[in-house]
């Protein structure tokens, strides 16, 4: 495997597992960093020695919390969507890989993070683990197809309320909901997703790759991808999102009204 200067990837016993590595910024997603994981994710996918991938955050505080709102500053209408469709196109790398994906959501999974681990196939957290898409607090959407992928998994009526709210949900919670298949304690986290991808070997990689396919078709519509698109880029036309960043940054509650 490659080296990357934002991830730390290791193959072991058939087991490529991506660790998203800047701890002291909570995984934030720089655009960087975001391409990093789509390079992993292609590598791992073409390595005829992995059979299932693993992918997480650094430390025990944070998956990822979020795309890397500094590089939000200044964007135009059309860098804004030109960041969110290359961060769509990964994440719809990740969807569509042949091999199982497994999130080990170890923390905070917020916004980019929380639309990273929907993008995999399935997702463990930890008790500790938190999810959100707190974009509104910014002047914001969620652009890297959280619009579509909340709906899919907890329903419109909650996947509403909660990208409104900005409201964060514990583990316990997403689980309840639908959004994480297990919740286990942190120590357990690995071993949990090892268990999974090794029932998973058992099976024909083939019909493992055509199961993702097909479910893939069923949930695969982009006409609400690109409308996500539009209307994230839209938002860096408003003054909004001015004061969200900000007030992030100034580390203070944000005055839109
Ligand atoms: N982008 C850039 N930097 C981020 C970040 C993000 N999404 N999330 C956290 N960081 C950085 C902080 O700026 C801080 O850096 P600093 O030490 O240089 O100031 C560092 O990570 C630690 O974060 P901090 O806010 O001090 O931790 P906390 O425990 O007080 O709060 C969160 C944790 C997750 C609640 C808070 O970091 C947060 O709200 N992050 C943004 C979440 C978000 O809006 N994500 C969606 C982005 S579209």
């Amino acid at each position: 495997m490659n080296t990357y200067a934002n991830l730390k990837v290791g193959i072991e016993n058939g087991i490529c597992t991506i660790t998203i590595n800047r701890p002291d910024k909570l995984n934030a997603l720089n655009r960087d960093t975001v391409q990093e994981i789509g390079a992993a994710i292609a590598e791992a996918r073409k390595d005829r020695s992995v059979y299932g991938i693993i992918l997480t955050g650094e430390g025990q505080k944070a998956f990822a919390a979020g795309a890397d709102i500094k590089e939000f500053i200044g964007l135009t209408l059309e860098q804004g969507k030109a960041m969110a469709k290359a961060g769509q196109d990964v994440f719809r790398s990740i969807e569509d890989c042949p091999k199982p994906v497994i999130a080990a959501v170890n923390g905070f999974a917020l916004g980019g993070g929380c639309e990273l681990a929907m993008a995999c196939h399935v997702r463990v957290a930890a008790v500790n683990a938190k999810f959100g898409q707190p974009e509104v607090n910014l002047g914001l959407i969620p652009g890297y197809g959280g619009t579509q992928r909340l709906i899919r998994y907890i329903g419109r009526a909650k996947a509403l309320e909660l990208m409104m709210t900005a409201e964060m949900l514990k583990a316990e919670d997403a689980l309840r909901l639908g959004l994480v298949n297990y919740v286990v304690p942190q120590e357990q986290l690995y071993p949990k997703c090892l268990e999974l991808l090794n029932e998973i070997k058992t099976k024909s990689p083939f019909a493992i790759g055509a199961v993702i396919r097909a479910a893939n078709a069923y949930t695969g519509a982009s006409n609400g991808y690109d409308t996500e698109l539009d209307e994230f880029g839209k938002c860096f036309a408003s003054e909004e999102i001015k004061e969200g960043i900000n007030a992030f940054l100034e580390k203070r509650k944000p005055q839109f009204n």
